[in-house]
């Protein structure tokens, strides 16, 4: 992971990336640094902990520069110290690099370095050096960076600054990197949500793509030889897309988005959704592909497309090789992805070169966006907490609508759809909140939870568990309700906590289960919408035909907010983790 941003302009660069790399913080937190070219010299701040608290140490606001690169780090070779946190320079200062991905040949590289002072454990320091080597044999800055991108295995994207060269270089391979134009100076970054307060001029960069970024201008070569055009985009974002607003945390409100979003597709047409269900139709079979929650997402849609007829296998990203020799040319791929950029499904995509590919990804911009053949556009805005909260919840209504289009029953769902748009205004009601606050203050010390539901409800359960995992630290394990007899009913005591989700069609065989939980003095908490003498404590949620399991997801990620807010734990930042993993 990691997040980059660079700026090369007239203004002064530290006001532009300060606010930047905050909004890259998603990407990784665990160490942050800059370098900043002033009167012909570099300085590097770097240090391990939150951006904020970097900043403030070394007083990084009083600095002025107009050339500079920020670095959020999440640590992948190399530990969290010091040393380690980008940008890492080269033997003479001259120069530093500030680096995303991974390079798999660096400690070969690294042999061949004698002579040059290493000064940290990570796989950048030598994509430093070797440019070295090369601007002293007398190569200019793009040669050298040539030459060293030829050098590396993996996925690498990352910008060097050179205090005797103008321009920035920045090389794309696998993790993002993107173009910001503005009128006072262009930007290199990560993603767009960095500069869109900025401009919202961008150019999106393919593989091999190197850039060489001055301050009115800029050239894009591909060091792969591949010949992509790089038109001029205008990015569909605006700053209120990008703060917190209101909100105490970006979980919050984000959550609160959605009954807004699930509106705005009343009107919709779902043209690409069309053109999905024409191609599933001539599939021989479905697979769905995803990690973390997107691979709930898949879950769930494979169940949905083989009710309704069509053989749909949901499958991890880094699993897809497993499927190699079973995988026809008929086969139609649905990729599912918030960031686009998940490095176990890009690694995988060569397996599935020649088939048909559809995309329900959430970054316009992405590599995986644009790989697809069918790009279908979850439409939830940026997503920044850690924990994905309305990107499941409009993937699922994607997934679900391209499952009922390719059977011809599109309208059915778009019917559903617009029957959960008016019953989710009761789910935010005062009642409601209250249940949820009234859960999260009884489970908020436990060390570990259940989450039962049988057939769909087993797959929000999935999901629950880990919104619980990522925010709360509580051990939360799902469990299909209908498996419970054959092991896990021998944790049950009076000590155990069971969030139960009960819904039709199989409600009366859900509370046979509970009754086994009860029997053994386990503590039941209902999300449904019927109480239950069963549920020791209940949370309601409305009605929504086939979208239903929308408001049980809802209230799940809402109960996993509440309790990381008692327990004060930051979950928009989790500890260890990042929002998107561009490393294998
Ligand atoms: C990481 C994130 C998860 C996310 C998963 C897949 O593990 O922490 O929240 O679900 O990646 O990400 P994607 O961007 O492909 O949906």
């Amino acid at each position: 992971m990691c997040g980059i941003i660079a700026y090369n302009g007239s203004d002064d660069a530290i006001p532009y990336l300060l606010d930047g790399i905050k909004n890259l913080e998603y990407r990784g937190y665990d160490s942050f640094g800059c370098a900043l070219e002033s009167d012909g010299g570099l300085t590097i701040k770097k240090d391990i902990g939150r951006i904020d608290d970097v900043i403030n140490e070394y007083k990084l606001r009083d600095l002025s520069s107009k050339k500079a690169v920020f670095h959020t780090r999440w640590a992948t070779h190399g530990g969290v110290e010091q040393k380690n946190a980008h940008p890492i320079s080269d033997c003479t200062g001259r120069l530093a690099v500030a680096h995303n991905g991974i390079i798999e040949n660096w400690t070969d590289l690294r042999d061949e370095l004698s002579g040059h002072i290493i000064k940290s454990d990570t796989d950048t320091e030598v994509l430093a050096h070797i440019i070295e080597n090369r601007l002293n044999a007398g190569d200019d800055l793009t040669s050298a960076v040539k030459f060293t991108f030829e050098r590396i295995n993996g996925s690498s994207s990352f910008v060097v600054i050179d205090t005797k060269t103008d321009n920035l270089v920045g090389v794309k391979k696998g993790s993002p990197l993107v173009l910001g134009l503005a009128d006072k100076g262009n930007f290199i970054s990560s993603d767009v949500p960095s500069f869109i307060k900025y401009t919202n001029k961008v150019v999106y960069l393919y593989d091999g793509d190197m850039v060489s970024v001055g301050k009115k201008d800029y050239e894009i070569v591909n060091l792969m030889g591949k010949d992509h055009t790089h038109d001029i985009a205008t990015a569909n974002l605006s700053s209120k897309d990008i703060d917190k607003g209101d909100y105490e945390h970006f979980m919050l409100k984000e959550i609160m988005e959605q009954p807004n979003l699930i509106k705005n597709l009343k009107d919709k047409e779902f043209k690409e959704v069309d053109e999905a269900a024409a191609v599933i139709r001539g599939a021989s079979s479905v697979y769905i592909i995803g990690a973390g929650t997107s691979f709930h997402v898949a879950r769930l849609g494979a169940r949905v497309f083989r009710e309704n007829g069509i053989n749909a296998i949901p499958v991890q990203g880094h699993d897809l090789p497993s499927y190699k020799k079973v995988i026809s040319d008929k086969d139609v791929f649905i990729i599912i992805s918030q960031s686009g950029e998940t490095a176990d499904i890009i690694n995988s995509m060569h397996i599935i070169k020649n088939n048909k590919k559809i995309g329900i990804i959430n970054n316009e911009g992405s590599t995986l966006a644009k790989e697809v053949g069918i790009f279908i556009p979850v439409g939830a805005g940026p997503e920044k907490a850690v924990a994905a909260t309305k990107t499941f919840t409009l993937s699922s209504f994607y997934i679900v609508l391209v499952a009922m289009a390719a059977v011809g029953k599109k309208d059915l769902a778009v019917n559903d759809i617009n029957l959960l748009n008016v019953n989710l205004y009761n789910l935010f009601v005062p009642s409601v909140i209250d249940a949820v606050n009234a859960v999260a203050g009884k489970i908020k010390d436990l060390e570990s939870i259940f989450l039962l539901g049988r057939d769909l409800d087993y797959v929000l359960a999935l999901e629950g568990a880990l919104k619980f995992k990522e925010t709360t630290y509580i051990h939360a394990e799902a469990v299909d309700a209908s498996t419970f007899k054959h092991g896990p009913l021998a944790l049950i005591s009076d000590k155990a906590y069971a969030i139960s989700l009960v819904s039709e069609p199989l409600r009366t065989s859900m509370l046979s289960n509970l009754h086994e939980v009860k029997a053994r003095r386990g503590n039941v908490i209902g999300i449904s919408d019927t109480n239950s003498e069963l549920f020791d404590m209940f949370i309601r949620t409305p009605e929504g035909g086939m979208f239903s399991f929308i408001s049980q997801a809802i209230i799940l990620q809402l109960l996993s907010y509440k309790t990381a807010v008692l327990k004060g734990i930051d979950m928009d930042h989790p500890r260890n983790l990042a929002k998107t993993v561009t490393v294998l």
